[in-house]
């Protein structure tokens, strides 16, 4: 399949790229490098041996989007674009709705205005808000604390209405599919590609390898008095390269039955760590202390979070296979080779 990647230079999307083109599928990226850089594409290029066109674009263009879809013959759409930092969208919510979900929508108007039924799109475990217990399945209930977690449970949202509307006219139109990510981590195993925030990272795993490398002081673990075994929050940390190959996995999927519902999965492996205990994996892996601090809790984070990945399981034929120490090691080859990340 020829399949539009829309936020490819990412930091999701640019490892999927790797994922589809080794399992012989084309790609076209778009991206307005908002929060990227072509040289991650380059990496994609330096570990795949493949070319591939690339659109320096938003997706709030339309007329951006009809040109690549006249200009290529696209097959389905992965859409990995938008924005993601919780504490940006309370401060810059409209900024969120405009990115995040007009941007889907123009792009869900310039697929059916160019007959493209196929689109995964990237959701999250936030649309979970604070979950009554653990593991969360699919049916759990939904609800959001923040306007980055509401901007993707809208778009679910109109995705599923997308699918009520075709049912209704009996059209069959739309194929749709839904992952939701638990909390991605890691880094090819080339050490050519990884996570490269800008600034200082709001996420766990690139603040921890940024202290490992000297470039912050120390970490401060967010709260010590949650009710877990050790009283820090706990994750479900899952590798950006199991994440990838889930996309591949729906994919087929969608392209082999005709849905009539749109699909959601989890993507998690099922397994929580706590922060302290992915601070120690971290010095396993790195063999560099991490010194942290605790600190108070961080508002509007939840205690724990992790996933029942049965039905990828069940439905996709896939599985999480890469353990904790990989997550590990992968990340800090990334980040001891690239310490600048992409423009070391
Ligand atoms: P990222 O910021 O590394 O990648 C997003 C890409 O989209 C960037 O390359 C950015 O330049 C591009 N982009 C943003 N707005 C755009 C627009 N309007 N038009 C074109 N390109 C645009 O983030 P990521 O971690 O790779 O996340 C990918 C997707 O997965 C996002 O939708 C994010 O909300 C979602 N997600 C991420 C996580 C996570 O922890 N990383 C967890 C759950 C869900
Ligand atoms: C966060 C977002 C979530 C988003 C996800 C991926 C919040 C409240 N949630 O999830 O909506 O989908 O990122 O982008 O921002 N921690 C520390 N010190 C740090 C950083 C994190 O102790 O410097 C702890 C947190 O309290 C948490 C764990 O590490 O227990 C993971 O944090 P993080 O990586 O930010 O992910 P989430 O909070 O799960």
């Amino acid at each position: 399949m020829r399949v539009l990647i829309t936020g490819g230079a990412g930091y999701i999307g640019s490892h999927t790229c790797i994922a589809l083109l080794e399992e012989g599928h084309e790609i076209v990226v778009f991206d307005n490098l908002s929060n990227s850089s072509l040289v991650s594409l380059e990496r994609v290029r330096q570990i795949t041996g493949k070319t591939f066109p690339v659109i320096v674009d938003d997706v709030t263009d339309r007329l951006a989007l009809d040109s690549v879809f006249s200009e290529h013959k696209i097959d389905a759409v992965m859409h990995f674009a938008g924005k993601k930092a919780v504490g940006e969208s309370c401060v810059e919510p409209l900024m969120y709705y405009q990115n995040n979900v007009a941007g889907t929508l123009i792009l869900c108007e310039a697929m059916k205005a160019h007959e493209i039924s196929t689109l995964i799109f990237s959701s999250s475990a936030t649309v979970y808000g604070d979950p009554h217990s653990t593991p969360i399945t699919e049916e759990f209930p939904l609800s959001t604390t923040n306007p980055y977690g509401q901007s993707k449970l809208m778009v679910e949202n109109i995705l599923r209405d997308l699918m009520a509307a075709d049912n209704l006219s009996g059209k069959n139109f739309w194929q749709l599919g839904i992952l939701r990510y638990f909390n991605p981590v890691g880094a090819h195993s080339s050490g050519l590609m990884g996570e490269d925030p800008q600034g200082i990272p709001n996420n766990l795993l690139p603040y921890i390898a940024q202290v490992a490398v000297g470039k912050l002081d120390k970490l401060s673990v967010f709260g010590g008095d949650y009710p877990t075994p050790d009283g820090r929050g706990i994750r479900d940390y899952i590798h950006v390269m199991d994440l990838a190959e889930g996309h591949v996995k729906a994919l087929h999927f969608l392209s082999m039955n005709n849905v009539s519902d749109c699909q959601v999965w989890n993507l998690g492996t099922g397994n929580g760590y706590s922060v302290l205990e992915m601070v120690k994996a971290f010095e396993a892996a790195s063999q560099c202390p991490v010194p942290y601090e605790i600190t108070s809790r961080r508002s509007g984070d939840i205690a724990e979070c992790w996933a029942d990945p049965s039905k990828a399981k069940r439905e996709l034929g896939w599985k999480a296979g890469r353990n904790l120490q990989v997550m590990m090691e992968d990340a800090w080859r990334w980040q001891s080779s690239n310490p600048k990340g992409y423009s070391s």
